[in-house]
């Protein structure tokens, strides 16, 4: 019996390098995807079964290139049976000192990106009658906080985005399932843009001290093998939510205090 098959974006470092790995062991067939070809071909031969792996590179900010990319994916090994969206750029920067062309970018790459690579595949999933997408956002993708405006602005256009195409195509026997990470350790804030645009180059305390890749893309895989709608992943910042859901006035004066950068 043939593989399922899974299409990491963001597969050259972090979640997505920890996710192809764990997909690969769980017997999946994984093409990894993202800009650093180099990069993507040394998690490859990480991979408990490289022989079942693929490298298709890709820029996500390069929007018109996505529908002939995902034509491309889907030769590889036939079809893709799951759709991990997981590239993206983190901001730390604050909203009035940020270069539009930054905000722009950040959501050229976290939003349009995504979703222009979500138009390319669903007419695969349709003519198959099955598919599934895992949505890499963040608590940031739900709740604000200071210094990631528009990165926090992208995560929750596609909580919007995907909220209503989990609807409009249930009856094609699609799910989605939006991934909800709190701090991570990975190289997400040292790739972070700053206000000019350029990497912020410094891993940030919350990140080195944050949960493992490797747990995350655990309970990633677990999240999407239930198809869940929504799953957060983390230590206790993921209270955040709940604070959020429940007590917003609360939660607002806290981070009015929070020491973010
Ligand atoms: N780590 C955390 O604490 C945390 C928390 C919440 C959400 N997240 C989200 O988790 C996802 C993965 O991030 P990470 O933490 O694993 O950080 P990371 O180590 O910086 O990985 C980011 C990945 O996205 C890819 N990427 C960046 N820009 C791209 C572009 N223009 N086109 C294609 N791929 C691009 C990078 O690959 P190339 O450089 O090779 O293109 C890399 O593989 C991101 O969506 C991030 O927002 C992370």
């Amino acid at each position: 019996m043939a593989k399922p098959v899974i299409w990491i974006t963001g597969a050259s470092s972090g979640i997505g390098a920890a996710a192809a790995r764990k997909f690969s062991k769980e017997g999946y067939s994984v093409i990894l995807s993202s800009r650093k070809q180099e990069d993507l071909h040394k998690v490859m031969e990480s991979c408990e079964f490289p022989e079942d792996c693929a490298v298709l590179p890709l820029d996500l900010a390069k929007t018109d290139e996505l529908q002939d990319k995902a034509s491309e994916a889907i030769k590889i090994f036939g079809q893709v049976d799951i759709m991990f969206h997981n590239g993206g750029i983190s901001q730390r920067s604050l909203a009035l000192e940020t270069k539009l062309e930054v905000d722009r970018k950040i959501m050229e790459i976290n939003f349009f990106g995504t979703i222009a690579l979500t138009k390319a595949i669903i007419p695969h999933f349709k003519a198959k009658k099955s598919g599934q997408f895992g949505v890499t956002s963040s608590l940031v993708g739900i709740i604000g906080s200071p210094y990631r405006s528009s990165y926090s602005a992208s995560k929750h256009a596609l909580h919007g985005y995907f909220d209503s195409l989990r609807a409009e195509h249930f009856v094609d026997n699609i799910s989605v399932t939006m991934i909800c990470p709190g701090f991570i350790k990975t190289n997400v804030s040292v790739n972070a843009m700053t206000a000019d645009g350029k990497p912020l180059n410094q891993m940030d305390d919350a990140q080195a001290n944050g949960m493992s890749a490797e747990e995350c893309a655990n309970q990633i895989f677990k999240g999407l093998k239930k198809k869940k709608e929504e799953i957060y992943i983390g230590g206790k910042e993921v209270m955040a939510i709940y604070l959020k859901r429940f007590v917003p006035g609360i939660f607002s004066k806290i981070l009015l205090k929070a020491k973010v950068r």
